[in-house]
């Protein structure tokens, strides 16, 4: 059977796949206040992303995890989630911004999603509001308690720490995941897109220094848990809560990197920090129902795999797509 192995030997076993670029938030880490969405004619259909995660998994891929923009503000986002938990996947996990959870999380769950991130920067209304320049508080807290109901296997919380936005808050934030049983990921932003507002490199707040700051209250235990994401997992000592740091500056993990990404255009993704990318939907549209070329294809992509990123926030950015085209 073919498989997905680039040219450093690392094996593609995980697709990333972006339903839809647009978001009900505009988070300043990831977008500029403005954006532009792509007309419908340019996305791929529910059809067309159930086919290419289908190709996928015949390629060897077996975990999904299905991200945005924002999955749930696409309307059948849920009834495409019950089609992907019917093919042979080990794992179906979803990354949402949580306002809409909600409404969803019950039937998410019963569709075989096991585990669910959600993004979730504060936890005072006021200051929710200017980082996501758009969001109000309660409706994330009640999606996470939403989801915390419906019975997933686990529940993790993104917090993106930013130096004078909320990196006073990351003790704060690790005790409500460990009073609600969920785990937690401290992230160090990413330059990906012209997001106006704030200075990266200002704002940087390293995973380092949260670690410290969490060192003072928290008595955390390192365990070798891995998720086959970037995370690097501890626990807190006496708990079920995992405290994770996605650390792309200081620690870098893309020698183990097993992910590839497709956008909604249908671009796949090498990599989340470089342009190299090949248009699956040019394939899928000109020859409708050529399984074998679309296979030869996303095989064949696996030579242009970059071996790594190189984020600089001293730089201007270098990717220009925002975080939304990609969901991470
Ligand atoms: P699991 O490991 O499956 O639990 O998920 P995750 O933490 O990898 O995924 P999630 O969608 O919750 O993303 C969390 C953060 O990790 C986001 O900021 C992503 O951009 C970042 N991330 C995920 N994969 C990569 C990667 O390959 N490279 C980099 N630099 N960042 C990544
Ligand atoms: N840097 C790091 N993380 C980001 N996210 C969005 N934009 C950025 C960025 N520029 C995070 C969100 C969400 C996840 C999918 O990606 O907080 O949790
Ligand atoms: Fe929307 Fe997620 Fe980007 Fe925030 S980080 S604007 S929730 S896509």
């Amino acid at each position: 059977m073919a498989e997905l192995i680039d040219r450093f030997g690392r094996k593609v076993t995980y697709l990333r796949i972006s339903i839809t670029d647009r978001c009900d938030l505009r988070c300043q880490y990831c977008m500029a206040e403005e954006m532009t969405f792509l007309p419908r004619a340019q996305i791929l259909t529910l059809e067309e992303i159930h086919t290419l995660a289908r190709v996928f998994v015949d390629l060897g891929v077996r975990k999904i995890r299905v991200t945005g923009g924002e999955p749930l503000v696409r309307r059948g986002a849920v009834e495409l989630v019950e089609n992907l938990g019917g093919l042979p996947l080990d794992e179906l996990v979803m990354t949402t911004n949580g306002t809409r959870l909600r409404d969803h999380a019950a039937r998410l769950a019963a569709a075989g999603v096991r585990r669910i991130n959600i993004s979730l920067d504060s936890l005072k209304p006021e200051r929710f509001r200017r980082l996501t320049r758009v969001g109000v508080l309660q409706p994330v807290l009640a999606g996470i308690d939403a989801a915390v109901k419906a019975g997933f296997e686990r529940i993790k919380l993104n917090t993106v720490v930013m130096k004078g936005f909320n990196h006073d808050e990351v003790v704060d934030l690790a005790r409500f995941a460990v009073d609600k049983g969920l785990d937690i990921s401290f992230i160090e932003e990413m330059p990906l897109g012209e997001i106006g507002g704030h200075d990266r490199l200002e704002s940087f707040y390293s995973s380092d220094r949260v670690r410290e700051d969490l060192d003072r209250v928290f008595d955390l235990r390192a365990v070798s848990h891995r998720t086959g994401g970037p995370s690097r997992y501890w626990q807190v000592a006496g708990t079920c809560t995992r405290i994770g740091f996605i650390s792309p500056h200081s620690h870098n993990f893309c020698a183990d990197c097993n992910r590839v990404r497709l956008t909604v255009e249908g671009r796949l993704l090498l990599c989340l920090g470089n342009e190299h990318s090949v248009d699956l939907k040019r394939v899928l549209r000109r020859w409708p129902g050529d399984e074998d070329r679309l296979r030869k294809t996303i095989v064949e992509a696996m030579a242009i795999k970059p071996e790594r990123h190189h984020f600089d926030l001293r730089e201007q950015p270098v990717i220009l797509r925002h975080m939304s085209v990609t969901g991470g």
